[in-house]
C-alpha cells in the first residue's frame, strides 16, 4: 500500500544540493506509488521553540503561530519522515533543527504521530565522513526517542556549489532509496 511521504528540505539555495536530493527521493517514491509532499523549512521561517507549553491550547499545534502550523497537518497526515539537507557547522542547518525542535508540540499535547520511519540525506562541502557525526547521531537519537525505523542514510561529502551533486552517484542512489519503500 502507498505511503504518505513528507520530505522537509534544507536548501536555503533553490535547485540546491539539497533540493536535488529532495527532488531525486520524491521521484522514487512517486514512481512506486507513494504519495509526497514536500515542505521547504529553510523558507518556511519557523522560529524557535520557547518551551511555553502551550502547544495545541488554542487548537493551533504552536502558540506562537508560525509557518509550523502549516507543517503540522502534514506531519499528522505522514507515514515516513524524510530529511534533506546541508550540513551547517557539522550539525542540523537551524531552518529545519526550528521544524524538528516543534515535535515537541506533538508530545506536549498528547498527540501520537503515524509516523514510524525516516530517512536522512546529507551533503556537505568537507570531502570526509566524519565530519557528518554529529548530524547522523543526532538523527539517530531522534528516532530512537521516537521509536522510529531508520529506512536509510544517504551521506553526500564534498559537494560545495549549487549542482556539484550532480558529479556524484548520490542522486540515483536516493532515487533507487525512494523506490524501494
Ligand atoms: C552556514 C553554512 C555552514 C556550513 N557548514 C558546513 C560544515 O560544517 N561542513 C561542511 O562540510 N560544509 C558546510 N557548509 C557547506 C554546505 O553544506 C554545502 O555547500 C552544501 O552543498 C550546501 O547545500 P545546498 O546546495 O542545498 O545549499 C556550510 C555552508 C553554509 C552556508
Amino acid at each position: 500500500m502507498g505511503k504518505n511521504v513528507l520530505i522537509l528540505t534544507a536548501s536555503a539555495r533553490a535547485g540546491g544540493n539539497s533540493d536535488l536530493m529532495a527532488q531525486a527521493f520524491e521521484e522514487g517514491a512517486r514512481q512506486a506509488g507513494h504519495t509526497v509532499r514536500v515542505f521547504r523549512a529553510a523558507q518556511s521561517g519557523i522560529r524557535p521553540c520557547l518551551a511555553c507549553d502551550a502547544c495545541f491550547s488554542n487548537g493551533k499545534a504552536c502558540a506562537v503561530d508560525d509557518n509550523f502550523n502549516e507543517l503540522a497537518p502534514l506531519l499528522e497526515q505522514a507515514d515516513l519522515l524524510v530529511l534533506a539537507m546541508p550540513l551547517y557547522w557539522y550539525s542540523f542547518p537551524a531552518s529545519i533543527k526550528a521544524a524538528i525542535d516543534k515535535l515537541y508540540a506533538f508530545v506536549v499535547g498528547g498527540k501520537e504521530l503515524k509516523i514510524k520511519e525516516a530517512v536522512l540525506l546529507i551533503c556537505g562541502e568537507i570531502a570526509e565522513e566524519r565530519v557528518f557525526e554529529g548530524a547522523v547521531r543526532s538523527y539517530e537519537l531522534i528516532l530512537e526517542d521516537r521509536g522510529w525505523t531508520d529506512r536509510g542514510q544517504v551521506v553526500v561529502p564534498g559537494v560545495n556549489k549549487k549542482g556539484d551533486i550532480l558529479q556524484t552517484d548520490a542522486l540515483d542512489r536516493i532515487r533507487a532509496l525512494g523506490s524501494s519503500l
